[in-house]
C-alpha cells in the first residue's frame, strides 16, 4: 500500500495492482466540476480505479452523489477505503461490476478514465507497464470500452445529462443529444488520427499539455 495525492487529497495507492491516479485525470475532475457546482446531481465514475475522480467530486461538490464502478475487485477494495479516509460513505458507493450495470438511471453526469491504449502499442508505453496491463490496455484500437460506455449512456443518461471522457490527456465532452455525434467520431480516422498523434507526442512522458476537445453534432473542435 502506498499514497498519492491527487488534486490536493491523500489517497491510498496500490502499485502494481490498482492503477496510480496521474494528475493528467485532475482536469477531468475540473470540467465535472464546473458542471456540478451547486447543483443536486448523480454523478457516474466509470473506471474509478482507486476511487480519485469519485472522491474529488465528492469532495468538491457537497449536493452530488457519486457511483463509482470497476470491474476490478482490487480496484473495488481500494475505492471503498478511500472513500472511507475522506468519509464519503454516504455519498459515494462503490460497485463490482461491468460500466453502468449497478448505477442506478437516470444519472446526471457521467465521467470516465477508462482503458483506451492499444494493446499494440504497449511496447512504446515503458511508463505504463507497471501499471496492471488490464488498467491500461485494450484490444484493437483500443476505443471500444468508451465505445461501449456511450452505448450505455444512452440508456442511463438524463435528458440534460453530459458524458467526460478522459482519452489521450484531453477530455471528450458530450450532452445526451450529442452522444451519436461522440458515438460516430469514435469510429473515424480524424479522431484516431487526433489521438494517435497526442499519443506520440506524450510519448514517455506525463506532463505532456492537456488539450481541451470538445465533440458536437458538428464535429470535433479544439478550445
Ligand atoms: C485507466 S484506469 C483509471 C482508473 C481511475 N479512473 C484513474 O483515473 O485513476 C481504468 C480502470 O477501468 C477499469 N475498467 C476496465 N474496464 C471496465 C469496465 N468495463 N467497467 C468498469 N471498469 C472497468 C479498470 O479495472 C481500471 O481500474
Amino acid at each position: 500500500m502506498g499514497h498519492v495525492t491527487f488534486d490536493g487529497l491523500s489517497l491510498l495507492s496500490a502499485p502494481g495492482r490498482v492503477m496510480t491516479p496521474r494528475s493528467a485525470s485532475e482536469q477531468l475532475v475540473a470540467e465535472a466540476r464546473a458542471r456540478l457546482t451547486g447543483r443536486r446531481a448523480r454523478v457516474a465514475d466509470v473506471g474509478t480505479g482507486g476511487g480519485a475522480i469519485a472522491v474529488a467530486i465528492a469532495s468538491q461538490c457537497p449536493d452530488v452523489e457519486v457511483w463509482a464502478t470497476d470491474t476490478s475487485r482490487c480496484a473495488v477494495l481500494l475505492a471503498r477505503a478511500n472513500v472511507r479516509r475522506h468519509d464519503l460513505e454516504g455519498r459515494v458507493f462503490v460497485r463490482h461490476c461491468d460500466l453502468l450495470e449497478e448505477v442506478p438511471a437516470p444519472v446526471d453526469l457521467i465521467v470516465a478514465n477508462l482503458p483506451y491504449v492499444p494493446e499494440s502499442t504497449a511496447a512504446e508505453h515503458q511508463d505504463l507497464l507497471a501499471e496492471p496491463f488490464e488498467s491500461v490496455f485494450a484490444p484493437g484500437d483500443g476505443l471500444e470500452p468508451y465505445r461501449r460506455l456511450v452505448e450505455a449512456a444512452r440508456t442511463w443518461l438524463s435528458d440534460d445529462g453530459e458524458l467526460l471522457l478522459q482519452l489521450h490527456r484531453r477530455v471528450l465532452a458530450a450532452t445526451r443529444a450529442e452522444l451519436p455525434a461522440l458515438r460516430a467520431s469514435l469510429d473515424t480516422p480524424s479522431v484516431q488520427h487526433e489521438t494517435g498523434a497526442a499519443r506520440q507526442g506524450a510519448r514517455g512522458s506525463l506532463t505532456a499539455p492537456f488539450l481541451g476537445l470538445r465533440i458536437t453534432a458538428s464535429g470535433v473542435a479544439h478550445r
